[in-house]
């Protein structure tokens, strides 16, 4: 039933004990790290400990944009020779954010990880196919030591290559995937053009789904075509990754783990804590991390605490699937992109006029982002190898910036309509 009986279902009086002691010794931690020990409400607090961990709203946010400035060792709160891994955001022209982990942290992610997966249903019987991108992204490493830790077998797919996925599932009996929601339609297609049928041709019984936003119609709409359980699994990597909130086989919600997080919603605008219930930002700090403990992070994702207790007998707290950002951050094929990384690549080149926009499309049941540019009229001529030569040059910085391919169409500068007042960089017309 659980994996962690007492922690998973510990009451709230003893779950606050051991937040504030935790909270307590993470700020010591962070004192360590050139950012936080330049905090002096954190220097108080570790002189003079904390009485409760709502005085934990006395401490200043931290930002990705501090995480970028304090690159690339401004967190690190431990000594350097214990670090063992980092995973890192995107992005070759500005400083990308960083996470460190020491053995410590590994092995507290791995059994958050287990412990999600154990709450959706996944058993050591189970043949977990993690089709997600390894290497700097944290669902490719973060679910696989979880699905080891558990004891399935696991088949690290990585992501693409759909044929392949398909007969790896087909292979070895998958019975469980981790995928990207908006990659499921494309698999779907690649099975039908191959005349499977997921729901007869695989053994599939559950999917974990997550990485990006989603709606419960979109979640129905996958269980249906493949005959599934499907999973919301939500986390970021400045929180480790994957394993932050998770649903249980209720599906009624994702318990935030908070034994390893202490949580909060506040509305982006006052920076005040919203009312109970209310949909506001998830600001977060890491109770059990070492290497680099992080206080009152901005996610940025919004998202509100569900009432009530569940029937699995979970006491931490649920959130609500995530129902948008507080910035302009989009996510294509499970990749993040920010417009100003796009815009920061399109400025730099002289023959670039001075509109561009971000067109989200689903083509033939897959997502792209098709980025109109304008040309300067005194290139914008009739020289159409030029004209191949930026285009390819633009597909490849950007590439390079953001992991995903974008399609490149150039016009002509002044033909992209001029939005009153502030400028509309991104046009989203995904089917969800
Ligand atoms: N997950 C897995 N595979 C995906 C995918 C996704 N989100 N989106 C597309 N693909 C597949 C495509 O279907 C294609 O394979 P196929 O032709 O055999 O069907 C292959 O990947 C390349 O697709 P393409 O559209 O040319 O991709 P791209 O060059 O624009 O992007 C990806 C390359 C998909 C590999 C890159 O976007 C990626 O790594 N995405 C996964 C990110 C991830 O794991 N995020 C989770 C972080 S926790
Ligand atoms: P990354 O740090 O690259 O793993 O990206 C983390 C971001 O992905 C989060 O801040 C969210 O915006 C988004 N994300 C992750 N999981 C989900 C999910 N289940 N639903 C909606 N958005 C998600
Ligand atoms: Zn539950």
């Amino acid at each position: 039933m659980y994996w962690e009986k007492e922690l998973e279902t510990i009451d709230r009086k003893n779950l606050e004990r051991l937040q504030l002691e935790r909270l307590q010794q993470t700020l010591r931690q962070a004192a360590n790290s050139p950012h936080y020990g330049r905090i002096p409400e954190i220097g108080r607090y570790v002189q003079s400990g904390m009485a409760s961990i709502e005085q934990v709203h006395a401490l200043p946010f931290t930002t990705k944009e501090q995480m970028r400035q304090d690159f690339p060792w401004g967190f690190l709160a431990a000594d350097k020779k214990e670090v063992v891994r980092l995973h890192s955001s995107s992005g070759t022209t500005g400083n990308p954010t960083v996470v460190y982990h020491n053995k410590h942290d590994l092995d507290s992610w791995t059994n958050l990880m287990a412990r999600s997966l154990f709450a959706a249903g996944v058993r050591d019987t189970d043949v977990f196919q993690n089709i997600c991108g390894y290497g700097l992204f944290t669902g490719g490493l973060g679910f696989q030591y979880g699905v080891e830790k558990l004891g399935c077998l696991s088949i690290p797919a990585g992501a693409g290559n759909s044929l392949r996925q398909i007969k790896l599932m087909r292979d070895f009996g998958t019975t469980v995937a981790h995928v990207i929601p908006s990659y499921l339609g494309r698999l779907f297609d690649v099975f039908q053009e191959e005349g499977l049928d997921p729901r007869k041709d695989t053994q599939l019984h559950t999917l974990v789904i997550g990485a990006e936003p989603h709606t419960e119609e979109h979640r129905l709409r996958i269980e249906a075509m493949f005959g599934v359980k499907a999973y919301n699994s939500f986390g970021l990597s400045e929180m480790n990754g994957p394993g932050v909130a998770f649903e249980c086989a209720e599906q009624n919600g994702l318990h935030i783990w908070e034994d390893a997080y202490l949580v909060e919603i506040i509305d982006p605008e006052t920076l005040q804590p919203v009312a109970d219930g209310q949909i506001g930002e998830l600001v977060m700090t890491t109770l059990d991390r070492q290497a680099m403990p992080v206080v009152r992070y901005r996610t940025r994702d919004l998202t509100r605490f569900l009432p009530g207790a569940c029937p699995c007998g979970r006491t931490h707290r649920r959130i609500d699937r995530i129902s948008g950002r507080s910035d302009d951050m989009f996510i294509i094929k499970g990749c993040n992109v920010f417009p100003m990384q796009i815009e920061g690549i399109l400025m730099k080149l002289p023959e670039v006029g001075e509109d561009y926009r971000i067109l989200l499309e689903t083509i033939a049941d897959q997502d792209e982002m098709i980025v109109e540019v304008e040309v300067k009229k005194e290139w914008f001529k009739g020289d159409l190898a030029f004209l191949e030569r930026l285009q390819k040059q633009i597909t490849h910085l950007v590439r390079d910036e953001v992991l995903v391919r974008p399609r490149i169409r150039l016009v002509a500068a002044g033909s992209i309509p001029k939005a009153e007042g502030k400028a509309q960089r991104v046009f989203d017309h995904r089917k969800t």
